[in-house]
């Protein structure tokens, strides 16, 4: 599966800027202490939730995932958000759960690697998932032999009422594509040509109706492990393709109280909120992760979002970080035997721009609607502290977004993988050595493949060093490579003025 691509497809190079001296990155915004409910940061860097694929398959947190994180803490981000990490106890391959107490000495592994490579300075959160069922797009003769159940309205279609389910099957296999598609229901003919998926308007599938009654109970208890294995927070994972933020869809007609109305539909995520709230108390941070727009033809527009920030900004949440688009909607079909990605389409592209992109460019894509929904949240009387991502690599665009007002927090997710020393080489006014994020989106195709999330500016590198720990393929080395002798990133290197 390719990612999409905006026509006309102009190519865009990040640009390193002007980087600070030490004395000039010491005085910024960006590097000033700030406080984000009951968390207190060394300043405003925070490094989103990216799955690098290095959980066991049975979801514990593994040797190299431990690594991985503390890798990106000895660049010293004031925060780390850990990877989209599953609240329910269903197996989902080599992703992070948080499902069990089983969990959590592992993932209290992190907490420790993170505090000990960043000196304490860094803090540490863990974002908080769940999500439906998706299979992979089937073979068309299996899946009319198999899978599809035979109903009246297939009989009723092919004007068969008296044939057995075998000649109904043997009947729809000999029809052509377009035949096959008019017999079939729509959601039969997206589960043959797309996968199946389920969606939160599945009311009939007892545990979808559930989802209000279950889902409360699921976060608050996963957050509480959090806070047990030592977490300075939760962020709850309402952005992209998953349940919470399908509830706070455009799409979500659900007529059960929990869909269609602006209000309804943000019923659910705010009883999740106040659900972990109670559970955990003031003083663990607990924020969300939401988008700023769905970024397709029928989803959520950015007055919408301006209304759910606000909503959650009343109800106490500690930070609001914004993302964009990353949807099934408008995915790419997948090849049969794969799985839909929801970062192939238009809002995918949103959601991870790269550096092929139209005359607005990848970077800071993000940027004006952070800044509307900011303000209405200032507007509404509160402080909550807004987090914003998207293609933002080098020193002067930050600055630009706090001195705006953009956001109050600056998100590198991309760039922090590209270079997990940015932070420490840019305070210690040694911008020059910063390995820019080229915005290729390789890191991005591994994801899709379910392989060991990498660089291609790094991966590469020192390969036969001793130690180097490298990917399954043996091909790529699993971290970035140190940074030779890194300068006290407080009183500043060689070039500290
Ligand atoms: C490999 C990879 C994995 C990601 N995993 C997550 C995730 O688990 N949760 C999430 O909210 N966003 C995830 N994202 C999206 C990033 O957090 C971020 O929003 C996006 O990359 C845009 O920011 P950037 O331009 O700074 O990279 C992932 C991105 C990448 C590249
Ligand atoms: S592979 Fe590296 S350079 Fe390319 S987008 Fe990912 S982090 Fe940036």
């Amino acid at each position: 599966m390719t990612l999409w691509r905006p026509a006309p497809r102009i190519r865009h190079d990040a640009a390193p800027g002007r980087w600070p001296t030490a004395a000039e990155a010491a005085a910024s915004r960006l590097f000033q202490p700030f406080a984000a409910g009951p968390l207190r940061l060394a300043g405003r860097t925070w490094v989103p939730a990216m799955v690098p694929w290095r959980a066991t398959a049975e979801g514990f947190a593994s040797a190299n995932v431990i690594d991985w994180y503390r890798r990106f803490a000895a660049g010293r981000p004031a925060a780390i958000v850990v990877e989209a990490t599953g609240v329910r106890d269903v197996p989902s391959g080599p992703l992070l759960r948080i499902g069990d107490d089983r969990f959590v000495p592992g993932l209290a592994e992190i907490v420790r690697a993170v505090r000990a490579a960043s000196d304490g300075e860094t803090r540490v959160l863990i974002q908080l998932i769940d999500f439906l069922a998706i299979r992979r797009r089937p073979e068309r003769a299996r899946y009319l032999a198999h899978h599809l159940e035979i109903t009246a309205h297939h009989r009723e279609r092919l004007n068969a009422a008296d044939a057995d389910d075998a000649s109904v099957r043997a009947r729809l296999a000999a029809l052509d594509e377009e035949a096959l598609r008019l017999v079939l229901t729509p959601r039969e003919h997206e589960a043959l040509t797309f996968g199946y998926r389920e969606r939160v308007t599945d009311v009939h599938l007892p545990h979808v109706r559930d989802l209000p009654q279950t889902l409360p109970g699921a976060f608050a208890d996963a957050a509480v492990r959090a806070r047990a294995a030592g977490f300075d927070g939760v962020e709850l994972h309402f952005a992209h393709a998953y349940t919470m933020a399908s509830f706070l869809s455009a799409t979500n007609t659900r007529a059960d109280g929990y869909g269609g109305s602006r209000a309804g539909r943000l019923r659910l995520p705010l009883e999740v909120y106040r659900a972990v709230r109670r559970a955990v108390g003031a003083q663990f941070a607990v924020g969300c992760r939401m988008l700023a727009e769905e970024c397709i033809a029928s989803g959520h527009s950015v007055d919408d979002a301006a209304g759910f920030a606000t909503e959650f900004a009343r109800a106490g949440m500690d930070f609001i970080s914004l993302s964009r688009g990353g949807k099934f909607d408008d995915a790419a079909v997948p090849k049969v035997g794969e799985a839909a990605y929801p970062y192939t389409g238009p809002s995918g592209y949103e959601c991870m721009p790269s550096y092929y992109s139209d005359a607005h460019g990848p970077f800071g894509r993000n940027r004006g609607a952070s800044a509307r929904i900011r303000a209405a949240i200032r507007a509404a009387g509160c402080a909550t502290p807004v987090v914003v991502a998207g293609g933002i690599h080098n020193f002067e665009q930050a600055e630009q977004v706090l001195a705006r007002g953009e956001a109050d927090l600056v998100g590198f997710a991309r760039q922090a993988l590209a270079d997990p020393d940015w932070f420490r080489k840019v305070r210690a006014g040694r911008g020059a050595e910063v390995r820019l994020c080229r915005y290729t989106n390789y890191c991005e195709a591994l994801d899709q493949r379910h392989r060991e999330v990498t660089c291609e500016l790094w991966d590469r590198l020192e390969l036969a060093s001793a130690g180097t720990q490298r990917a399954a393929d043996g091909k790529r080395r699993l971290l970035a490579p140190e940074w030779p002798d890194p300068p006290d990133p407080i009183s500043g290197g060689p070039d500290a003025r």
